[in-house]
């Protein structure tokens, strides 16, 4: 079978910054051992996470990428009782991770990163590792749905902390990436008021478009968090969805409401100091911050039930062949997409 690693001897062209590349290999697939099941992957997605491992974030010369993936089930070892060939599945990126709060041992294994991930032909996953793709969704669908989907979910419904958003809530989100366009769909289905933030014109056209009830262009108004308390009355937001980090931040701080929450997702906004000034009010307004990490296979079938219950169908911003693999990770460098930039082998 063929499959993508991650090649640090020639850096990715076309993606500034690059410190590693992609080579195409082939590869026995082997034959599942007991308790593993052999998918031929359909379609796999990008997360802003494969992006950083070609920056050189983690130590995975050799290792073949990519977090997401859904396919077919085209064999089973001794003792896998839950599939059979012909399932259609998608993998959880925490491989290990089955249900309840994360745990040391429950929290190590993420694909693409850790161990082997999705970006091949085929792959040999636990069982454990599995859930069952609902009939509404396409492959290309189901891959785009774990890792970004997972974490707008466990932002929303709390996760581990149990802090879920009730409906009638106000759920602010940043810009328009995998995650943040997941917890828009995912909050409104829940019956929430969405105010989100974005960079264009042309996006606030798109988020509206969503369902979103109140946007925000935070190049036009780097007082987003100010903005949002006014939409709210002066009470401010019950959950900030907060992708951006360190440059996003003290405007969520600003935006949250007294007892509210601030789901700490990502720093899709850039690196960079905090003045702890800023944090001040996390103590004046009792906020409660907290992480999730996607979530267990528990949390994926959770959130695939509820996808599929409710109708929602992931943006797909573009999709690329198995063999443009290289393409899709420059466009998704390129920071133009809106939702997620997918890769099918059926293409
Ligand atoms: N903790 C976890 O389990 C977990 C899981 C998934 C992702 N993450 C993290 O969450 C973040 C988002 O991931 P993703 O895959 O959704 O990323 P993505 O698709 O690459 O998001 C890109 C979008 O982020 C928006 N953005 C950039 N800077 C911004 C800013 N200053 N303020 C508001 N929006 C900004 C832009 O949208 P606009 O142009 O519309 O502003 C951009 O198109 C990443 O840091 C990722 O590592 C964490």
């Amino acid at each position: 079978m063929k499959a993508y690693n991650f090649d640090s001897s020639a850096p990715l062209d076309g993606v500034p910054g690059a410190a590693v590349g992609l080579k195409l290999v082939e590869r026995d697939p082997g034959t599942p051992g007991p308790g593993q099941v052999q998918v031929a992957v359909k379609a796999n997605s990008l997360n802003f996470v494969d992006l950083t491992c070609l920056y050189g974030a983690f130590p995975v010369d050799g290792r073949i990428p990519l977090l997401d993936g859904a396919g077919e089930v085209v064999a089973v070892g001794d003792g896998v009782y839950g599939f059979a060939p012909g399932d259609r599945v998608v993998a959880n990126p925490h491989s290990n991770w089955l249900a309840g709060p994360p745990a040391p041992g429950s929290n190590g294994m993420v694909l693409g990163i850790v161990v082997d991930g999705m970006l091949g032909e085929a792959v040999t996953l636990p069982e454990s590792a599995l859930v069952r793709l609902p009939d509404t969704l396409t492959y290309e669908q189901g891959a785009s749905l774990p890792c970004a989907g997972l974490s707008a979910w466990s932002s929303l419904s709390g996760g581990p902390s149990k802090y879920a958003v009730v409906p009638g809530g106000t759920v602010l989100t940043q810009g328009t990436g995998g995650v943040s366009l997941f917890a828009v769909q995912f909050a409104k289905a829940m019956g929430c008021r969405v105010i989100a933030t974005t960079s264009s014109a042309a996006k606030m056209d798109t988020l509206r478009a969503m369902g979103a009830d109140h946007v925000i262009n935070y190049v036009e108004t780097p007082e987003w968090g100010a903005a949002a308390l006014e939409l709210t009355g002066g009470i401010g937001v019950d959950l900030v969805v907060e992708v951006g980090g360190p440059n996003t931040l003290p405007q969520s701080i600003v935006a949250a409401k007294t007892g509210g929450r601030i789901a700490m997702v990502g720093i899709v906004g850039g690196m960079g100091s905090i003045d702890y000034t800023a944090m001040l009010p996390v103590n004046h307004k009792v906020l409660t911050l907290y992480a999730n990490g996607m979530g267990s296979r528990r949390d994926l079938e959770d959130m695939l039930r509820f996808v599929d219950a409710n109708g929602i169908a992931p943006t797909v911003d573009s999709t690329f062949a198995f063999e443009a693999a290289p393409d899709a990770y420059r466009h998704f460098a390129g920071r133009g997409h809106i939702g997620k930039v997918v890769i099918s082998h059926q293409a």
